[in-house]
């Protein structure tokens, strides 16, 4: 049984298979302990592919009970060195609506208390973070998207919080007169700790709402709004996954692999 895999997929909230056929269904223990779900593995396109929903199949783990870190290391136990990772986000900005999608290339932590490095002494690395988000990986995200004919915006930051509440509104206002985006609770510490590997690491922001009614006065986000618009994006989102594997190349065309070489004291 072939248990490698070299690109690694994340399904988020409503996410839960990547494909109709997933043969290989393995479960995987880490230093870490146990990862969110088990992980299926398939071959799209010719390249092996590694899938695990962040949430677990049931929905079963809250945004900061998610164990980042067991995910992260379970796909560099197969192989991993390129991850893909959808994600429900609430907009900030009235020009981002909910369907569309935002290829975000930066964010703003706002979370607190979660496991966030893998460096947690004696050895100690300050990776970098100013480019979190590989950017050959953007680039064929936003093509794959644009050729789905889906809305797509090219770069924004997403403000990542503790939840599992929303934002009230003070905090919405605060984060769009701010600049920024968009915001979501399970990009942090995820993106950060795949640059901790060395990995590429892409985001695909999915908008289900307006955040907290701000910038667009639609009421506040419900969950239960959330979910229902994510069931329309899942469908949108698999295509452009299964359109990204086409035209990843074998080899790493940036320079995400060199995180860690000027990253140690
Ligand atoms: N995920 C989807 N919508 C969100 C919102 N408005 N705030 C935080 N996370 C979200």
């Amino acid at each position: 049984m072939d248990t490698s895999a070299e690109i690694g997929v994340f399904g988020g909230s409503g996410f839960y298979a990547l494909s109709e056929t997933e043969p290989q269904e393995i479960a995987i223990e880490t230093p870490y302990g146990s990862p969110s779900d088990t992980i299926t593995l398939t071959t799209i396109a010719g390249k092996r592919v590694a899938f695990l929903p962040r949430h677990g199949r049931k929905h079963q783990l809250p945004p900061h009970k998610i164990p980042y870190r067991a995910n992260l290391w379970a796909f560099q136990q197969l192989g991993v060195q390129r991850v893909i990772a959808p994600n429900a986000v609430g907009s900030l900005q009235a020009h981002i609506a909910p369907g569309h999608f935002v290829i975000n290339d930066q964010f703003v932590d706002r979370t607190t208390g979660r496991a966030d490095t893998f460096y947690d002494g004696p050895q100690t690395i300050h990776v970098s973070t100013a480019h979190p988000y590989c950017p050959h990986l953007r680039t064929l995200a936003i093509q794959a998207t644009r050729a789905q004919d889906i809305p797509v915006h090219d770069g924004g930051t997403c403000v990542i919080i503790q939840g599992p509440r929303f934002s009230t509104r003070a905090e919405s206002e605060w984060f769009s007169r701010m600049g920024w985006d968009i915001v979501n609770m399970t990009q942090y510490p995820e993106v950060a700790l795949a640059r901790e590997l060395a990995m590429c690491y892409v985001n695909i922001s999915l908008i289900t709402d307006y955040d907290a009614g701000v910038v667009v006065d639609s009421g506040h986000v419900e969950a239960v709004d959330v979910l229902e618009i994510l069931r329309q994006n899942t469908e949108n989102v698999k295509r452009v996954i299964h359109a990204m594997l086409e035209t990843i190349p074998g080899d790493r065309r940036c320079d995400c692999a060199d995180a860690l070489k000027n990253a140690q004291m």
